[in-house]
């Protein structure tokens, strides 16, 4: 039988299918159309979510389909594995409420054995631990004997949602064995084990939940869900190496050898997958309108681009040569993606001029990479600084992702969080110092049109560019200090109302920066911007993309600010009144009127009906009005803000109407959550709330979390109370109950943890205290019962103290000397062949007799081997001899 090719198996599949009553769909785009929170396709059921859910009606309750699905979570695997791919095709077969385990088996089997065809007897089956029913049609249906069969857990065999919410289910997977050649080890005796010998093929997913908002609910109709990797699948089929030596993604990958002039062997092998992997992945997402850019899905293409870039460099790569590959694509490929085709010669120009883009700091920035990571080795050090890897961003273009990997396989780990201070720190710097230079040379007549109500990316017109205080024609990557763009329309927001200026990118067709605040000087929006790259010039048309992540974080912080402002009216009384206010992305801080500090229930009771308004899924509508219906709308104004004759009013459902300019939610829901962090006073008269929104009240709750666990972890308390305590904190992290109850629970249950650890220490260290003093009071009793005068008039009392550490020699010293500061005191303790000692009074009586310890010892003979030191009234240390012979001397010189 003739090896079957990928397209053999495309085509089969989708033959199986359709002819068991499956509708054939072409694949979906790379661009997930309904779901906001996956940036691309990541699996074949992600265009399916919504028949999952019930929220579309599918056109047939089967569908199959070949899958078009790009996952960059593990890209720094790709190249370096025999398996790893950014993009992948994958096989599915889907049932909306038709058929459910027992059909979907029988499929799979039946395709596996007749079509692939793999022997039956190598086939393994794992299955969801709990799911007898799985086990059972695969044991007594089809027949595998018991053995094959594994039962695995939830982080195996349990499948989905796909991004925030949707679809999920227990799965069973098909592997297959592949010989004892591949290893007969602990890894390889069965699926599951993580070797090379069982090889997951096909994954049944059978969908009965829903997940939202931390719960799974049970979908209305179950479903089926099954995808095979089309390339890993061929690997098997065609028995090779690797995926990258299928037959098309071979001829892919010899075409980028015959481009780079090398062979496909030795230290040519890892860059060569890369590219390869990477030059596919940026064509078929291009072709569906995804472009290397500085913004999301965006960032993470051109994080690719610039990955196949510095693997082509260790190819010798110093011009254009990736966009060469982007034909060989659509050749091999055009003919099942026909899309590919149409926008060849369009893509291929667009990584070329991305190629020139990177290529010109490439090399400066790689060798400062490579030069600070050697250092870094040689100084034994860890950790890459944020700052530098700050700097490769902002200057060099290096994606901070491309950083880390480098880093990594040197084994240095990135300070991440530093890199994004700095990135914070610039922002700040810009801020700082655009306040001093407010008055810029603008005229006054300049004005921009804001369309960021309604949209996040939008198209205008450079209309002015400021560097520093000097208006100019161009800017470009070489320009220093403040750099501004003002353009004729923009969706960025401008400072303002509280609100903070908003982030992102803009492009022309010869450069790009990116927007790092956004305020207004008079009518004209003010773009500050940094690391550009190419250049920017008057008139050029731009495109302005507003930062959508931080927009939201944004949104949801205004507005639970006015939700706050209407709870804080409703539970304290209408004398409130706004103060200050400050909208950040991470956090909010509101600023009112009221005469003492609210109470703990008062608190709490805000925070209640705030989480009930988000609840309440309130629409928020906005309306232009003359002012005084504002007014008589009830609409609360802040006090101190200048309004013109038109106001715009906020309105969340009858609960909160307010004068505002800002950027909000669609509806109260959005928000999620709502925690209060603090309340305090900024000054007199004023109270000051600070608080979390959405996934900022969520990272807040984790972070106090893990803060808590650590706590725990640290403390010294002893079982049970400790894993009473680790047991409520688990039950808290558990996400059964909305985040501000969980949050208010932990503040309790901090304190009574910190409560415990207090009296724990307290306890401990009076035992301690008891237990020296018990063990020591014996040892002073008695040595002060020695006390006797010297011929010179001196009184010294001694003893000789067994199985005594010299800590405790030393704290009974200490208690004698208080009860009796007209002596001299020596205790011995003997150890082994040397005798330890301690020998001392107090100060006082140094000077009456006249003599200084730390002197007298060096005046004994040699031969008792005297050795220590101290003070003049304080000295510890061992000697070789009899005790009695120390005091001897001792009493000689004292
Ligand atoms: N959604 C499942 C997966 O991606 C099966 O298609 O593995």
């Amino acid at each position: 039988m003739p090896v079957k090719t990928v397209n053999d198996i495309r085509t089969s599949f989708l033959d199986f299918f359709a002819s068991h009553k499956h509708l054939v769909l072409p694949s979906a785009s790379l661009l997930p159309a309904q779901d906001p929170t996956l940036l691309f396709t990541t699996a074949g059921m992600v265009p399916f979510k919504d028949y999952f859910s019930g929220v579309r009606t599918p056109p047939s309750r089967r569908i199959a389909t070949v899958q078009k699905c790009l996952r960059t979570t593990d890209l720094e695997s790709v190249g370096r594995t025999k398996r790893h791919l950014s993009f992948f095709e994958m096989l599915g077969n889907f049932s909306f409420g038709d058929y459910f385990k027992k059909k979907a088996i029988e499929f799979a089997w039946q395709y596996a054995t007749e079509f692939l065809p793999f022997p039956p007897e190598r086939i393994w089956i794992s299955v969801f631990e709990e799911d007898d029913e799985a086990f059972e049609i695969w044991h007594k249906h089809i027949g595998i004997p018991k053995e094959r069969i594994v039962r695995l857990g939830r982080a195996d065999n349990f499948w989905g949602p796909a991004g925030e919410s949707g679809a999920c289910g227990p799965c069973s997977e098909l592997y297959l064995d592949r010989g004892e050649e591949f290893g007969t080890d602990a890894a390889n005796r069965a699926p599951g084990g993580g070797g090379e010998r069982f090889l997951e093929f096909w994954n049944l997913v059978f969908n009965q939940y829903d997940y939202r908002q931390g719960q799974y609910r049970p979908l209305a109709q179950t479903g089926i869900d099954t995808g095979a990797g089309l390339e890993r699948l061929a690997t098997l089929v065609q028995n090779v190496d690797s995926v990258f030596d299928t037959d098309e993604l071979a001829a892919l990958r010899n075409a980028a050898a015959a481009v780079f002039g090398v062979a496909y062997e030795g230290e040519a092998v890892v860059p060569l997958r890369v590219i390869t992997d990477h030059v596919r992945a940026l064509s078929f997402a291009m072709a569906d309108g995804i472009y290397p850019s500085n913004e999301s899905r965006g960032y993470v293409l051109r994080r690719i681009l610039r990955r196949a870039m510095l693997f082509g460099r260790r190819l010798g790569q110093s011009e254009p040569k990736l966009y060469q590959l982007c034909h060989s694509v659509a050749n091999i490929y055009g003919k099942f993606y026909p899309e590919l085709g149409r926008s060849t010669e369009f893509i291929s120009q667009y990584i070329r001029e991305e190629e020139n883009r990177f290529l010109r700091t490439l090399g400066a920035g790689a060798e400062r990479l490579e030069q600070l990571l050697a250092d870094l080795v040689d100084r034994k050090q860890k950790v890459v600084p944020g700052k530098e890897a700050f700097i490769l961003y902002d200057t060099f273009g290096f994606p901070l992702e491309l950083t880390i990997e480098l880093a990594e396989a040197e084994n240095l780990r990135v300070d991440v969080a530093g890199f994004n201070a700095e990135m914070e720190k610039q922002r700040e710097r810009g801020r700082a110092a655009w306040k001093q230079a407010l008055d810029l040379p603008l005229e006054k007549s300049l004005r921009s049109e804001f369309t960021g109500y309604h949209t996040l990316t939008d198209r205008g017109k450079i209309v002015a560019l400021l560097q520093g205080q000097t208006q100019t024609e161009t800017l470009s990557e070489k320009s220093e200090g403040l750099l501004f763009v003002v353009t004729d329309r923009t969706p960025f927001y401008a400072e303002g109302g509280g609100q903070l200026g908003d982030t992102g990118f803009l492009r022309t067709a010869s450069g790009s920066a990116r927007v790092i605040d956004c305020r207004r000087h008079n009518d004209a929006w003010v773009h500050l911007v940094s690391g550009i790259e190419g250049s920017l010039r008057v008139g050029e048309e731009v495109e302005l993309s507003v930062e959508r992540e931080r927009r939201q974080a944004l949104a949801h912080h205004h507005s639970a600010t006015h939700l706050l402002n209407a709870a804080l009216h409703k539970v304290l009384g209408n004398h409130i009144r706004q103060s200050g206010s400050l909208v950040h992305p991470d956090y909010l801080r509101f600023d009112f009127t009221h005469p003492k500090a609210l109470t703990p229930e008062e608190l709490v009771a805000v925070e209640e009906t705030v989480n009930n308004a988000i609840q309440q899924k309130l629409p928020v509508a906005t309306l232009e009005l003359p002012k005084a219906e504002a007014e008589k709308r009830g609409a609360l104004m802040t006090f101190g803000e200048k309004y013109g004759e038109i106001v715009r009013v906020v309105e969340m459902g009858d609960f909160s109407k307010e004068f505002c300019g800002g950027t909000h939610v669609q509806n109260t829901g959005e928000i999620g959550f709502f925690i209060i962090e603090k309340e305090s006073s900024p000054g007199a008269g004023n109270r000051r709330i600070e608080a979390y929104a959405g996934r900022a009240a969520v990272n807040a709750l984790q972070k106090r979390l893990e803060a808590a666990k650590t706590l725990l972890a640290q403390s010294s308390l002893k079982q049970p109370l400790r894993s009473e305590f680790q047991k409520e904190l688990e039950l808290l992290e558990s996400e059964e109950e909305l985040p501000h109850r969980r949050w208010r629970k932990l503040l309790v249950l901090e304190d009574r943890i910190a409560a415990a650890e207090q009296a724990a220490r307290k306890e401990k260290l009076k035992a301690e205290k008891a237990a020296l003093a018990s063990g020591i009071e014996p040892l002073v009793t008695e040595l002060l019962a020695q006390k006797k005068q010297l011929p010179s008039g001196t009184v010294l009392a001694s003893l000789v103290a067994e199985n005594r550490s010299i800590a405790e020699l030393k704290s009974a010293l200490d208690r004698v000397r208080e009860r009796e500061p007209k002596a001299l005191f020596c205790l011995f303790a003997p150890n082994g062949s040397e005798t330890i000692f301690v020998l001392g009074t107090t100060q006082s009586y140094c000077s009456e007799r006249n003599f200084r310890l730390s002197e007298l010892l060096k005046k004994f003979p040699q031969d008792l081997a005297v050795a220590g030191g101290g003070k003049a009234e304080l000295v510890q240390g061992k000697f070789q001899a009899e005790p009695q012979q120390f005091l001897h001397h001792l009493s000689g010189m004292v």
